[in-house]
């Protein structure tokens, strides 16, 4: 079974994961766990809002013990079902997992603080991490996230490896294959778990109109062959599985798991208090000075713009 991105946190209170898709997503894999060998996570599991570059020190911005917490959670629930049947998992990192390692590039103090490998507990849990832009390969199916200079569709993806890649990055549902002197090949993009509505930050912007939910099954034969299917989750509520079994989102399952996650931010904004910026927080100020006044009472621009004073402070600050 194939996971691709989740985007696992929150931006203030808002999910940026879906909790119907991804309520699906536990349903089919415990229907379809004694049959599994393996769980191919494609990355951006967790949103990392905490580490993102893109996000510094914008009001929303949370802590990383919190993002660390809630994709914890998220796993811990996978784990159960993979080591009870005896399903191998394997993690393809994403770019925003990434941005952890750029963080830690930035600022080698925080080096094991954030390493997510160890704060995943990739190694007491018996996982395989895919550093980002490697692959992972069973038979002639290659997984990787999908974060790679050149690639703006399936197309560039059999172009630029020579391979059959599945990955994810895009969010979208597409798939083109090709053939050469070194037979067929093709690449897929297997959607998201992800929330996109409204449009989340890191889509800067764009309309995420292509966007679509779903996760993936791969079927390899022993001479490496390999077949793929996409199954849609339609409104973040149902699904149907190749074998005719109809999936639909629990209320009660989701509600449980947002009361989790709201239970983790909770005790954990209790311990290292609140965010930066709070809105309820102090704000500084500036006016600008009144600059000359002519005889007629106009102020001058030029003083306006140049110069400022601060009228109010943050208390103790002088
Ligand atoms: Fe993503
Ligand atoms: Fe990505």
């Amino acid at each position: 079974m194939v996971l691709p991105d989740t985007h696992v946190g929150y931006i203030g209170d808002t999910p940026t994961y879906s909790l119907g898709a991804w309520d699906i997503a536990m349903q089919a894999l415990a229907h379809r766990a004694e049959r599994l060998t393996h769980l191919v996570f494609l990355g951006d599991f967790g949103n990392w809002e905490s580490c993102s570059h893109w996000a510094s020190l914008r009001a929303e911005q949370c802590f990383i013990e919190e993002d660390v917490a809630l994709v914890n959670a998220r796993l811990a629930e996978v784990e159960a079902i993979a080591a009870a049947n005896g399903i191998q998992v394997v993690f393809c990192e994403g770019n925003h997992e990434a941005w952890a390692g750029q963080m830690e590039a930035k600022y080698p103090m925080l080096r094991d603080t954030i390493n997510l490998r160890r704060r995943l507990l990739f190694k007491e849990r018996g996982w395989t991490w895919v550093p980002e832009n490697h692959f992972w390969a069973i038979g002639d199916a290659h997984f990787t996230h999908g974060h790679l200079r050149g690639v703006k569709g399936p197309r560039d993806m059999v172009r630029i490896t020579g391979a059959s890649v599945i990955y994810g990055h895009t969010h979208r549902y597409r798939t083109e294959s090709s053939r050469n002197l070194t037979g067929e090949h093709a690449a897929w993009e297997l959607g998201c778990l992800a929330s996109f509505d409204p449009p989340p930050p890191y889509a800067k912007g764009a309309l995420p109109d292509q966007w679509v939910h779903g996760f993936g099954f791969v079927q390899v034969r022993s001479n490496g062959r390999f077949q793929v299917s996409f199954r849609r989750v339609i409104d973040e509520a149902w699904t149907e599985l190749e074998d005719g079994t109809e999936l639909r989102v629990r209320p009660k399952a989701v509600a449980r798991r947002y009361a989790e996650d709201q239970a983790i931010r909770d005790r954990l904004r209790a311990e290292y208090g609140e965010r930066f910026y709070h809105p309820g927080g102090q704000v500084v100020r500036t006016e600008p000075h009144h600059g000359k006044v002519s005889k007629r009472g106009e102020v001058s621009p030029v003083a306006r713009t140049r110069r400022a004073r601060i009228v109010r402070t943050l208390p103790g600050s002088q």
